[in-house]
């Protein structure tokens, strides 16, 4: 049974599961089928999900035209989250949240989503030169022309928190990474959450796949995908080690509950921050049933403490 939420400021009912488009991006996350992820949007349509995010940097646009094939004619029964802010160039990458490239963003994403209207168009980084003020007014004013219906944030930090919190209600989301494997955004999440009236989106929920239970110590990556690299710290060195420290805690949980490994640590994130959405990346249609094992029950208090203790950041 799916669960569904109101996000803050606004009338947008969504599932409390998100699809993450990052692998639709068909970029950096090993052997990825177009097919399947087109059947695994079906099978989220078909389950109620009627929530997807995606950016225009996953696989430089892919995301989102996998995204829109997917969806065909269901596009207008859900809610499309995508990104801008990001630019590339011939010499590098560069956040960039000017007037000018937020409305040539937008014309991009309008173009390969095939629709009229993004329903959340968030920062997807801060550039921290335009001053938030104007970017606030550049999306108030894509607001009223229709092209957008409401705007978010992420990737956002204490530091940020100062230029931000004067727009308390204009926001309706923020997402930040978020799982078991990885606390450290909790407090931002929460302060955005009661300060700015957003509501919290995880991203990273299932730590890039470690916390599904089916990779060990000895997991190696192909040189092309994204997880090789050190940087996804999930999968290395003594980071491993701990998070199959926490998947073995979270096995008698599933057996439990008798749901999939990867549910139980969905069904943490909904249960420990109430009001949260989980964004999850599947590449397949399998994927998305483990994940849909996480609705319609919860941890009970014991179970909770358990997770929380063997997660929290010491
Ligand atoms: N705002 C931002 O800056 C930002 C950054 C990152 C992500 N995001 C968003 O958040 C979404 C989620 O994050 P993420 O995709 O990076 O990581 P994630 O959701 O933690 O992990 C996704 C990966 O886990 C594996 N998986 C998923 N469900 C599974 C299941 N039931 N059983 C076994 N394996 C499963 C798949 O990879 P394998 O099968 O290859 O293991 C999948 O690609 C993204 O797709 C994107 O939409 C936003």
């Amino acid at each position: 049974m799916m669960e569904y939420t109101t996000l803050r400021n606004s009338e947008l009912r969504v599932s409390r599961l998100c699809m993450g488009g990052c692998p639709m991006g068909g970029y950096g996350w090993g052997d990825v089928q177009e097919k399947e992820l087109i059947e695994a949007i079906h099978t989220a349509l078909d389950k109620g999900i009627n929530f997807f995010d995606t950016a225009d940097t996953y696989g430089l646009g892919q995301s989102e035209l996998t995204l829109a094939k997917g969806l065909g004619n269901r596009r207008k029964d859900v809610v499309i989250e995508t990104k801008f802010g990001v630019r590339f160039s011939n010499s590098g990458t560069v956040y960039d949240n000017s007037p000018a490239y937020i409305r040539e963003a937008l014309e991009g994403s309008l173009k390969r989503l095939n629709t009229d209207y993004i329903d959340i168009y968030v920062i997807h980084y801060r550039d921290h030169s335009t001053p938030m003020e104007e970017v606030v007014d550049t999306l108030k004013t894509l607001q009223s022309e229709g092209k957008i219906r409401y705007f978010g944030l992420s990737n956002l930090h204490s530091s940020d928190f100062a230029e931000v919190l004067p727009f308390k209600g204009d926001f309706v989301c923020c997402q930040d990474e978020y799982s078991l494997a990885n606390r450290s955004n909790e407090e931002a999440l929460l302060t955005l959450d009661k300060e700015l009236m957003a509501t919290p989106l995880t991203w990273g929920s299932l730590g890039q796949g470690i916390l599904t239970g089916k990779y060990d110590k000895s997991c190696v990556f192909d040189s092309k995908d994204r997880r090789s690299r050190d940087i996804y710290v999930n999968f290395h060195g003594d980071k491993l080690l701990k998070n199959l420290e926490i998947v073995e805690a979270m096995k008698p949980i599933a057996q439990a509950h008798n749901v999939s490994i990867a549910a139980v640590a969905i069904r943490f994130i909904l249960d420990y921050l109430k009001d949260s959405v989980v964004l999850v990346g599947a590449k397949r249609p399998a994927q998305i049933s483990g994940n849909l094992e996480s609705m319609g029950w919860h941890l009970s208090e014991e179970e909770l403490s358990i997770l929380n203790n063997i997660s929290k950041i010491q």
